[in-house]
Formats: structure tokens, C-alpha cells, sequence
């Protein structure tokens, strides 16, 4: 089968497309045939070493996917509800190759209505953000939600769960074009950050009032004026740091605004409180399939431009999810 490997820490273009052979299915364990594997600004940290996760050489980037289950092992049978020939999405290791190995703890049918590009890109930016908005920020109806980032992976899942919240969602990005992603989302207002004074613009759209929750996973030179830009009560939602620098914010900030800064990670809690992690993922299927939520895939490589892919999350070139696939998705 075919895998893009990392083999050293690198840039994109240090990735290679290799055959290598199949996996094997251990006892517990599903081999999927991949569709559809998701990219993420994770996955940019992770090959070249910057990510909290730092596997081990070599391996394919890219942690989630949707496919077709190939084979089941020995342990599987019909008690995890899983057999060949299901249509399924989850989270993986390795997932930019033609198979992989689920375990299928957190593996989930892929609903009839929904195609395997999707079934591959929702979960981690769905879940970040509705754990995020949901749990972590308590975002209630008629409340107003700032988004950082607002037309990347997490910020645009932010933006549409913000409004099915009954929020009012104020999008910042970068270019006309982004923000025009961002109403399409449902963004009530937008703020060209790097164009306009971040701090001016909040005080602008909100009367001089603040927003009740800033969904930050920019970090950077936008931090400090988002902090600033919460009313009283509110609540910093630390969710990346995308721009690169990890901010320091003065804590004399949340002592006079009455707020928090709460850190987010879907990662943490799928490893920390996976029953809560699969009844929020479980929450999300069920609006995907309905209709309700709408994730928007911007782009889809071949697998072999996996490494361009990835180039063009580096370049900020990248509005929703981008997918690679592996040839009949
Ligand atoms: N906490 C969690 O559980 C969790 C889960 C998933 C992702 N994350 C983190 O969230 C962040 C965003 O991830 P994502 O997958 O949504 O990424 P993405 O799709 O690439 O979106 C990131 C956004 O950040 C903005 N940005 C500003 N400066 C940038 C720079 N120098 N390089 C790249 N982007 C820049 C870009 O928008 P503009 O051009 O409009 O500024 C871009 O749309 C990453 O730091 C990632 O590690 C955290």
C-alpha cells in the first residue's frame, strides 16, 4: 500500500510517498481501507516537531479519516458493533495512506448521508469548538462570541456552532475573502485583524461593552487585545497558537474583567474523559447528519500532494478543512 512518510523532522516538502506493507490487525483492532484523510495546523506542528505529540520515525501524518472497514480482528466480532464493509470515520495514528489500524474506541459509523470527506474532517475542529463554546466557555443564547482565526479549521466550526448556540458571532481574519467565508458561516459581524486596530473594533461592534467569549486559536499579537476586549464575566478560551508566538497575558486583566482564561484540548480530554468525548462527538454526528451543521471542505489532494497540502496550511492559504484522498472517495 501506499503511505506518506516522515522520516525526519522537516518541512512539507520533506515528506516522501512510499509502498510500504499493509498493517497488521491486531485482536482488537480494525483495518479501515482510507477514503479520506484530514489535515489539520496539528499536523504541520507534528512534522516538524513542534507538536505536544512527537511520534515516533516513521510516520504518515494525519489523525483522522473515513473509509471502509477492510478487516476486523480477532477480538472485534460483532460486540463493538463493527464488521467489513462499514462505512466509518475515527481517529487514528498514521492516517495519510491507503489502510490503517483503528482501534474502535473511538471509531464511529459514518451516517448514510454523509460522504467520506466530511466523515473525515469534522471531528477534531467540531469537537475542539462545541467542547470549547459548550463546556469549557459556557456560551449562552444572546451572548456575543468573538472568533480569532475565524475562517480556519476550529475558527470556522466556531463560528457555525457559535450561531446554533443563539450566539452573536463576531468573525476576525485576515482578508476580505476569509471574512466572506465567515458570514457564509453565519458570522453576524467581521474584523479584518491585521487591517483594522483589533481593540478599537471590539469597542465598536459592542458599544464599548466587550464580548462574553473569545475563541483564540491564533495566540500571538491578537491575544492582548482580545483579553482586553472581554466584558465583565468573561471567558478566554486558549484554544492554538497558530501565528507561532505563544502570548503572555498580564493577570491583572481577568482580576478586573471578573473572567477566565480556560484552556482547551480535545486531545486531553479524549484521552482524560473519553465518555464525554464520545457523547459530544455522538452530539455532532447526529446535527451533521441532520442538516443542521454544515462543515465546509475547501479543498481535496491526492495523496501524493499530501506535502502541498500541508504547505498550504503553512501558508495561511487554507479557509475550513482541506482532505487528502486516496483516489475513489
Ligand atoms: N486545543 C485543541 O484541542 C486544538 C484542536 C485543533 C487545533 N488546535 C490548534 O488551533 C490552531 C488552528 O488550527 P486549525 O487546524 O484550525 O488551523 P488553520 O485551519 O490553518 O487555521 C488557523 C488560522 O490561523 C490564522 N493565522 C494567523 N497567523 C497564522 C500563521 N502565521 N500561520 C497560519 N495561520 C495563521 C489563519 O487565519 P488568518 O489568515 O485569517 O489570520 C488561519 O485561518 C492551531 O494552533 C492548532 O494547533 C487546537
Amino acid at each position: 500500500m501506499r503511505a506518506v512518510l516522515c522520516r525526519q523532522w522537516g518541512t512539507p516538502d520533506t515528506l516522501t510517498l512510499e509502498d510500504i506493507p499493509s498493517p497488521q490487525t491486531g485482536a482488537d483492532e480494525v483495518l479501515i481501507d482510507v477514503k479520506a484523510c484530514a489535515l489539520s495546523f496539528p499536523d504541520v506542528l507534528t512534522i516538524q516537531g513542534k507538536y505536544q505529540i512527537k511520534p515516533a520515525f516513521p510516520f504518515s501524518p494525519g489523525v483522522e479519516v473515513a473509509g471502509i472497514i477492510k478487516a476486523v480482528g480477532s477480538g472485534i466480532g460483532g460486540n463493538a458493533g463493527f464488521k467489513p464493509g462499514d462505512r466509518v470515520f475515527g481517529r487514528v495514528a498514521n492516517g495519510c495512506a491507503d489502510e490503517v489500524i483503528a482501534k474502535p474506541d473511538f471509531l464511529w459509523q459514518l451516517p448514510p448521508a454523509v460522504g467520506f470527506e466530511v466523515g473525515a474532517g469534522f471531528a477534531m475542529n467540531y469537537g475542539t469548538s462545541y467542547y470549547a463554546l459548550k463546556v469549557r466557555g459556557q456560551l449562552k443564547a444572546g451572548e456575543t462570541l468573538l472568533v480569532l482565526g475565524a475562517s480556519g479549521g476550529v475558527g470556522l466550526a466556531a463560528v457555525e456552532l457559535g450561531k446554533m448556540l443563539g450566539a452573536r458571532v463576531i468573525a476576525c481574519a485576515s482578508t476580505t475573502e476569509k471574512l466572506e467565508v465567515c458570514k457564509r458561516a453565519g458570522a453576524d459581524d467581521t474584523i479584518n485583524y491585521e487591517t483594522e486596530n483589533l481593540r478599537e473594533a471590539i469597542k465598536r461592534l459592542t458599544q464599548d461593552r466587550g464580548v462574553d467569549v473569545v475563541y483564540d486559536p491564533v495566540g500571538d499579537k491578537f491575544a492582548d487585545p482580545a483579553v482586553r476586549g472581554l466584558a465583565w464575566g468573561g471567558r478566554y478560551l486558549v484554544v492554538g497558537f497558530a501565528a507561532g508566538e505563544i502570548p503572555k497575558v498580564a493577570l491583572n486583566l481577568p482580576l478586573l474583567k471578573g473572567g477566565a482564561i480556560v484552556g482547551v484540548w480535545w486531545g486531553g480530554l479524549i484521552k482524560n474523559d473519553p465518555a464525554q468525548a464520545r457523547r459530544l462527538t455522538q452530539e455532532l454526528v447526529n446535527l451533521i447528519a441532520d442538516g443542521r451543521l454544515k462543515p465546509l471542505i475547501s479543498a481535496t489532494y491526492p495523496l501524493a500532494q499530501t506535502g502541498d497540502a500541508l504547505a498550504d496550511l503553512m501558508a495561511r492559504k487554507v479557509t475550513g478543512k482541506i482532505v487528502v484522498v486516496t483516489g475513489d472517495a
